[in-house]
């Protein structure tokens, strides 16, 4: 088994993933949303690339079934019902609704690693959960930052380390010694001990707190904070138990 990270999605794109486990991670925040309402039992979430995309998708299901979600410069999106603040994917307004989600960054990284036969969505809230569950699958591992607009991503880049010393340690896996791995692995062990700080001072983290969402940036420095395992397949985004590998919620 081989570890490998890329830094932005545009280095996996067109590429074939048929044998690989993906794992999209965008900590700030579609991540960190994405593992809420899956741990407070949404039925799934379904990432599109667009709002147009989202709206479309939106007329196959009752207005009562579904919530649309995620933002455009960090807002919510006009008309949509919820934003891209953890804090908005509690239990009260996502259980048992399909989350149909587009942002600007993280879903449509998701959809880039579709090839891929798991696509595992992680961040610090559910760490350990995702590493358990793609050690299971013992196929090669390729860890996505999503990146802002194309451009490495610290935040990202750091969490991305940290799983790949993780699955290193779970597997035996080699790390790759590419220069995306070593810069995540490099990053990570200089500054896991201060996520929240880290974080806070990555460009899309200030970007945040400007805006006044630094509770946002807070909490998603939170590590092993939910044991779910969001998983994309055949388009939808569902929890999958690490401990059993099996399906909990379709
Ligand atoms: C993204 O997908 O680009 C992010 O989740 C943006 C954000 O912080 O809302």
């Amino acid at each position: 088994m081989r570890i490998d990270v890329a830094l932005v999605p545009q280095e996996i794109e067109g590429k074939n993933l048929e044998h690989i486990t993906a794992i999209v991670i965008d900590v700030l925040r579609a991540s960190t949303c994405i593992a809420n309402a899956i741990a407070n039992d949404c039925d799934g979430v379904i990432p599109t690339v667009s709002v147009e995309e989202a709206m479309d998708i939106s007329k196959a299901y009752a207005r009562d079934d579904y919530l649309l979600c995620g933002e455009r410069k960090n807002e919510k999106i006009d008309g949509f019902d919820l934003g891209n603040s953890p804090s908005e994917y509690g239990r009260d307004r996502v259980q048992g609704k399909k989350l149909i989600m587009t942002t600007t960054n993280g879903t449509r990284a998701i959809r880039t690693a579709k090839t891929a036969p798991d696509v595992i969505i992680g961040g610090f809230w559910n760490i350990s959960a995702c590493c358990e569950l793609a050690a299971t699958l013992n196929r090669d591992i390729l860890i996505v930052c999503a990146g802002q607009n194309g451009r490495f991503a610290m935040e990202d880049t750091i969490c991305a380390g940290g799983f790949a010393k993780k699955l290193s340690a779970l597997t035996g896996a080699v790390i790759e010694e590419t220069d995306g791995c070593r810069t995540a692995r490099l990053l990570y062990e200089t500054l896991h001990e201060r996520l929240e700080e880290a974080l806070s001072e990555s460009a899309h983290g200030r970007n945040l707190i400007k805006g006044g969402f630094g509770e946002d940036v807070k909490v998603a420095a939170r590590t092993d904070y939910v044991g779910v395992v969001p998983v994309f397949r055949d388009g939808h985004i569902m929890a999958i138990d690490a401990s059993r590998n099996a399906k909990v919620h379709a």
